[in-house]
């Protein structure tokens, strides 16, 4: 990787401030799901604490700095600017707390790279509007965004206006804020919402763009390499239609400014009522002329096979869409124990598919594994599965790179400490710190780095060429 490759790590708020409602913070669609492990534990209360990162933050950056990091992607919590969502009120303690949090970044050396929407739509929308299901918090997101690009426009550079956006429709609640209406279609879901985010996205981009016309501004998708489950023409064709639909159809809005002819087809063939006024339609258009590269965040790969027994074409579609999809294992490739299928060369091909695609220059803003990590005694974790996962990794963005001619902005691993997991889990571990914090609740929150933080140091001094493990620790 030349010298300019951005390396560093990524979080997002919600998963780690804690904080809850303090400094006039608003509650958020994360702070208010609800999940129960099998043990019948509720964990809603878990977001009162998290990683604490609202109160460590200095100490977190600083284990940041020390490993040598160039950029660090966070999210600035929506239900923190603006609380309710709906009524114009700002809070400017939420500013001043991203500020500062700016300034310790830049004073590290560590270019910010700034997520918006990551979890964190005041959760009024969602009780009062149904979230991104109504066109009125596109409006109310694009003022959000309007207030954060003004305020930090001549110090955040790197701007990403929608966390996975491509999920969307598949995990409503968590990421638009929303729920199906009764009676209301997968297919008329899934248009609405697309379209929705899709402007929300756009009007974001021609926010920050306005404040600043050289900011480097991206939308963001959760990249899963999809593959045919064998050579059977039927699956081919099963694994392109999901790859189209899960993977495609984001960036093909957001790079060429209208929507694919495969989706326009899959709407009129179930009827559904996709005409948008000519000025959305603009709007789509011009931000896509001013998006500068493409963010994605890569764990793992799938596969995909034809529905056996359907003969309809459409049913054949909107089983690989939205039935109970079998989740299939690829024999070649090991998982975690999430079943996250762990395949590193995958990435190559994401990066070679997506480069080849869109001739944007890509950005890797999450990549990582979850692990129950243990803390010993003296307060050391191994882990060496998680060292492994990253070098299998980063040797296939370095051919990409070089062997494939990709061009590429940097790498963010996930993450830079423990945090709760999307379904508030602390047991499911991404960092390269150690946060001493427990499903119970019990912990001392004290911040011990891994094994994997020392080698992830040594991988950034060296600009991915030593990825060797040979760490003493
Ligand atoms: C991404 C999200 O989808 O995956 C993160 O952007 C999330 O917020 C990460 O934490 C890992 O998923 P999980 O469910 O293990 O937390």
């Amino acid at each position: 990787m030349n010298k300019d490759f951005l390396w560093g790590a990524a979080l997002s708020n919600v998963q780690a401030e804690g904080g809850y409602l303090e400094d006039g913070k608003g509650l958020n669609v994360y702070d208010t799901l609800e999940i129960s492990f099998e043990t019948g534990q509720s964990t809603l209360s878990d977001t009162t604490v998290a990683a604490d990162h609202y109160h460590h933050y200095k100490e977190d950056v600083a284990h940041m700095k020390e490993m040598g990091f160039t950029a660090y992607r966070f999210s600035i919590v929506w239900s923190r600017i603006h609380p309710q969502g709906d009524d114009g009120k700002t809070n400017e303690a939420g500013l001043a707390y991203y500020e500062d949090m700016i300034d310790e970044l830049l004073k590290a050396g560590i270019e910010p790279v700034v997520s918006l929407v990551h979890f964190d739509m005041p959760d009024y929308l969602r009780v009062h509007y149904n979230g991104f299901m109504d066109r009125r918090v596109v409006d109310f997101y694009a003022d959000h965004v309007a207030v954060v690009a003004k305020r930090f426009k001549d110090k955040v550079k790197y701007w990403i206006t929608y966390n996975e956006v491509n999920t969307a429709s598949f995990g409503p609640r968590l990421v638009a804020g929303a729920q199906q209406p009764e009676n209301m279609s997968d297919a008329q879901f899934h248009a609405t919402l697309t379209h929705h985010t899709q402007l929300a996205h756009a009007k974001a981009v021609l926010a920050i763009k306005k404040e600043n016309p050289n900011a480097m501004v991206s939308g963001m998708d959760a990249y899963g390499s999809i593959y045919p489950f064998t050579c059977k023409p039927e699956d081919i064709q099963a694994a392109r239609f999901a790859d189209n639909m899960n993977n495609n159809l984001t960036f093909d809005v957001m790079v060429n400014g209208e929507y694919p002819s495969y989706y326009l087809a899959y709407l009129q063939n179930k009827g559904v009522d996709f005409n948008h006024p000519q000025d959305e339609l603009d709007i789509i258009k011009e931000a896509s002329q001013k998006l500068d590269f493409l963010a994605f965040s890569y764990y793992q790969s799938l596969v995909v096979k034809a529905p056996e027994g359907i003969e309809d074409p459409l049913e054949v579609q909107d089983h690989i869409l939205f039935g109970a999809r079998e989740k299939l294992s690829n024999p070649y490739v090991t998982a975690n124990e999430w079943g996250w299928q762990i395949d590193p060369m995958g990435l190559r091909y994401a990066l070679d598919t997506l480069y080849e695609r869109y001739h944007k220059p890509l950005f890797i803003v999450e990549n990582g594994i979850g692990i129950d990590d243990q803390l010993t005694e003296d307060k050391k974790v191994y882990d060496d599965d998680r060292i492994s996962y990253y070098q299998g990794h980063i040797k296939n963005i370095s051919d990409a790179i070089e062997l494939d001619g990709v061009e590429m902005i940097g790498y963010l691993a996930w993450a830079p400490i423990d945090f709760l997991s999307s379904h508030k889990e602390m047991r499911k571990r991404y960092g390269f710190v150690f946060i001493d914090r427990y499903d119970d609740g019990t912990g001392t929150l004290a911040r011990y780095p891994k094994k994997s933080y020392y080698w992830y140091k040594k991988v950034i001094a060296s600009q991915g060429k030593d990825l060797e493990n040979d760490i003493e620790y």
